[in-house]
């Protein structure tokens, strides 16, 4: 089925405000894929639209046509396309087994080697608006704001990045909806949410050590030194088989010896990077070389 039939065939009570036809949707799948790797097939017609009209409105533009040729030359407007374009659905705690495991297994050897002088970093790339990082250091301290003051006093930093600059100022903002912080257990919100105004506030102790950065996990990486563990969870699933291997062998590259890589549930180690992880839990993989 075509990309404008998908549409038409599926057509709520409204009608199309611009014609989005086979080639709009080749054109704009395309050119996602090589700003982000991720794949928009013909299925996801109707997404595309939905998010891309707003756009088409806010520049005051009345076709598809105009609206490729204006993101074409304009970064800006395609950067607005591509944060558009990206599904951020994530949530606090989500695919809880992984904070366990970083509570049971790694934290006790991180707590021991901080304690001693020594240096730790986690990246969680991918981090979409702050959830996966914020839990991370919530698993990290308990309900212990103390623990946290202390962790962001000695050699420990949590990297978290995303392509999207939306979900990068939110992130930044440590600020949720409280149906957002409701995700939490309810222990772990009262000690790190503050109602301000309609939304719940993280303890700043939570931000201190994070630092959120915007970055392109398909372009060039400024971190020079390797990391002890790394979140990539529930990015790869849009990506095609080429891309994740690259991606995952960067991993490798970007982790110590032994070090953790935490991916989601639904994604998998690529054959051609097999032999440089080994798993050791559920979506949890050592690097071996
Ligand atoms: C579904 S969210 C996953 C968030 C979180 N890791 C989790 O599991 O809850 C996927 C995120 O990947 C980001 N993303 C997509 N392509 C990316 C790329 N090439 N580089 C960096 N981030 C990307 C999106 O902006 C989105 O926020």
């Amino acid at each position: 089925m075509s990309a404008a039939s998908a549409l038409s065939s599926r057509r709520p009570e409204r009608a199309m405000e611009f014609a989005f036809s086979a080639s709009d949707h080749r054109a704009i799948a395309d050119m996602i894929y090589a700003e982000s790797g991720i794949l928009l097939p013909e299925s996801k017609a109707k997404l595309i639209y939905g998010r891309l009209a707003r756009r088409l409105r806010a520049c005051g533009l009345s076709s598809f046509p105009a609206y490729l040729a204006r993101i074409e030359h304009d970064a800006a407007e395609r950067a607005h396309a591509v944060d558009a374009l990206t599904t951020n659905h994530t949530s606090f705690f989500r695919e809880n087994h992984h904070f366990e495991h970083v509570r049971d297994t790694l934290w006790p050897g991180f707590a021991r080697r901080l304690a001693g002088g020594g240096r730790v970093r986690i990246w969680s790339a991918a981090c979409s608006s702050g959830e996966e990082p914020y839990s991370l250091m919530m698993t990290l301290a308990g309900q212990d704001v103390r623990a946290a003051q202390t962790l962001a006093t000695q050699d420990f930093r949590l990297l978290a990045t995303d392509l999207s600059p939306s979900v990068i100022a939110t992130a930044r903002s440590g600020r949720y909806s409280p149906d957002t912080t409701r995700a939490m257990p309810a222990a772990m919100r009262r000690t790190w949410c503050r109602r301000v105004g309609e939304q719940d506030e993280l303890h700043p102790s939570l931000r201190a050590p994070i630092a959120f950065r915007e970055l392109n996990l398909l372009r060039g990486w400024p971190m020079k030194r390797p990391f002890d563990a790394i979140f990539c969870r529930n990015v790869m699933i849009y990506f095609d088989e080429p891309t994740k291997a690259r991606l995952l062998s960067r991993f490798a590259d970007q982790l110590v010896e032994g070090g953790t890589l935490y991916i989601g549930h639904a994604e998998r180690i690529p054959p051609e990077v097999a032999d440089r992880f080994r798993c050791t839990g559920r979506t949890v993989f050592e690097k071996v070389r």
